[in-house]
């Protein structure tokens, strides 16, 4: 049986990521930068600085490191406009179910996200406390597809990695779940997320995660 799941959080508990997705187009229109659905796919779980860089090369553009911390600056203003309007309410729908059942039968939760503002967002949910163990993702050196974030979870539960189960929405997770040696549902498409042993719309089959949580 598994003892820990780790959580993503954008995309994953909340439907944060797009409003990752609007901060960053409203950026690029300012700055003249293409921004597609297909380029956003590439930046699900990856840090604010990587993400730009990649925006920044897809359009061939090359700017000072200043300019650069300007635009992921203006990004994050941005992003904390849009989130500063959460509320419970805007828990995906499973989240609620799932997290009473595993308190229930004793399975520890932890949260893993490559974002900054990930205790913000958690407090506005009002779900923080549910958590034994959030990343403090300023410690961590390599961002995802690195398995470190997830090692990083894993050891706060203070449960080995195959007896966790991780939980992602991107493509990155995913394969850092996988590298880390846990149990990777995906929450979204399955020709995304094909590095998955398991792909979901969303949490809400809270039968079926607890059938694979304890066989
Ligand atoms: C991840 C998102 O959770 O956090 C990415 O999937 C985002 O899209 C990253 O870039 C960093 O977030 P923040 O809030 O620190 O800019
Ligand atoms: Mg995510």
């Amino acid at each position: 049986r598994y003892e820990g799941m780790i959580f993503d959080l954008d995309g994953v508990l909340t439907d944060t990521a797009r409003f990752h997705y609007a901060a960053w187009k409203r950026l690029c229109e300012e700055i003249g930068c293409y921004f597609d659905e297909i380029i956003n796919e590439k930046l699900k779980g990856i840090g604010r600085m990587e993400s730009l860089n990649i925006i920044l090369n897809e359009n061939d553009i090359e700017i000072s490191d200043e300019g650069k911390q300007f635009l992921a600056d203006r990004k994050n203003l941005y992003y904390k406009e849009m989130i500063s309007k959460i509320t419970p309410m805007d828990l995906l729908p499973g989240v609620s179910e799932l997290f009473q059942r595993l308190n229930e039968l004793g399975v520890k939760k932890a949260v893993a996200s490559a974002s900054r503002n990930a205790c913000t967002v958690l407090e506005r949910l009002g779900i923080i406390d549910y958590f034994q163990y959030i990343v403090d993702t300023d410690r961590i050196k390599n961002g995802k597809p690195d398995p470190e974030i997830f090692l990083n979870a894993s050891k706060g539960l203070g449960i080995p990695p195959k007896k966790c189960i991780g939980v992602e929405d991107s493509q990155a997770g995913i394969e850092a779940i996988k590298k880390a040696g846990m149990y990777a549902i995906g929450i979204g498409k399955p020709d995304t997320l094909y590095k998955a042993d398991l792909v979901l719309r969303d949490l809400r089959d809270t039968d079926r995660i607890i059938s694979i949580l304890l066989p």
